[in-house]
């Protein structure tokens, strides 16, 4: 079954481009239906915008709290029949429990480490920092707490001669773009379940 996607970013949106490219090519049986982002300024909106790809922009500023924040984008996704939602560079922690009524296991995430190792902020230079000779990125479902829901795949990346954080970030980001189809088409094919 063609998953229809609701993908939020907030930053340079380099994922959405790997999932829209992996969708043009084939590889990954989806459709997104949206993007949103909380970021006027992200690469994520252009992009969509110059490939007529749906997009909302809803700024955390224009609302009291967050959790009207998080209803205002649940209230967007609503409207496009949405199977999956795609955190991909979306830089908050959901807040509003309808993200769960609404969505049950149906919201998963990217990270960049092999969780639940690094969560958090700068995962690249925590690991790096610590001397990991590995690393990688982790698709997990998304729950109330930071980078803490179940594991669904994890890739793991040799960054033993890596010599800053940045150039553990740009190989790893390589992985993360193979990962994130794959996992979303595999989701489509039923190859893997989000429901335990
Ligand atoms: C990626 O490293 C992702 O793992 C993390 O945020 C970064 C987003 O990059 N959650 P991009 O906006 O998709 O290029």
């Amino acid at each position: 079954m063609t998953l229809r996607l609701a993908i939020l970013a907030s930053g340079r949106g380099s994922n959405l481009r790997a999932i829209h490219k992996a969708i043009m090519d084939g590889r990954c049986d989806a459709h997104i239906a949206v993007l949103i982002s909380d970021n006027a300024d992200s690469g994520a909106l252009e992009y969509a915008r110059e490939n007529n790809i749906p997009s909302h922009t809803i700024l955390l500023s224009d609302f009291d709290d967050r959790l009207k924040h998080d209803e205002a984008i649940i209230s967007a996704i609503e409207q496009y029949s949405v199977d999956l939602v795609v955190l991909a560079g979306y830089m908050r922690v959901l807040r509003s429990s309808k993200w769960f009524e609404m969505f049950g296991h149906r919201i998963i995430n990217i990270h960049p480490s092999l969780l639940p190792k690094y969560s958090g902020l700068d995962a690249q230079k925590q690991a790096f920092d610590a001397g990991e000779k590995v690393s990688g990125c982790t698709i997990h479902l998304v729950d109330e707490s930071l980078d803490g829901g179940r594991i669904l795949m994890q890739k793991e990346v040799d960054i033993s001669e890596c010599k800053s954080a940045d150039e553990v970030s740009e190989k790893i980001l390589v992985y993360e773009h193979e990962l994130y189809a794959l996992v979303i088409d595999k989701i489509a094919k039923k190859q893997l379940r989000l429901d335990g």
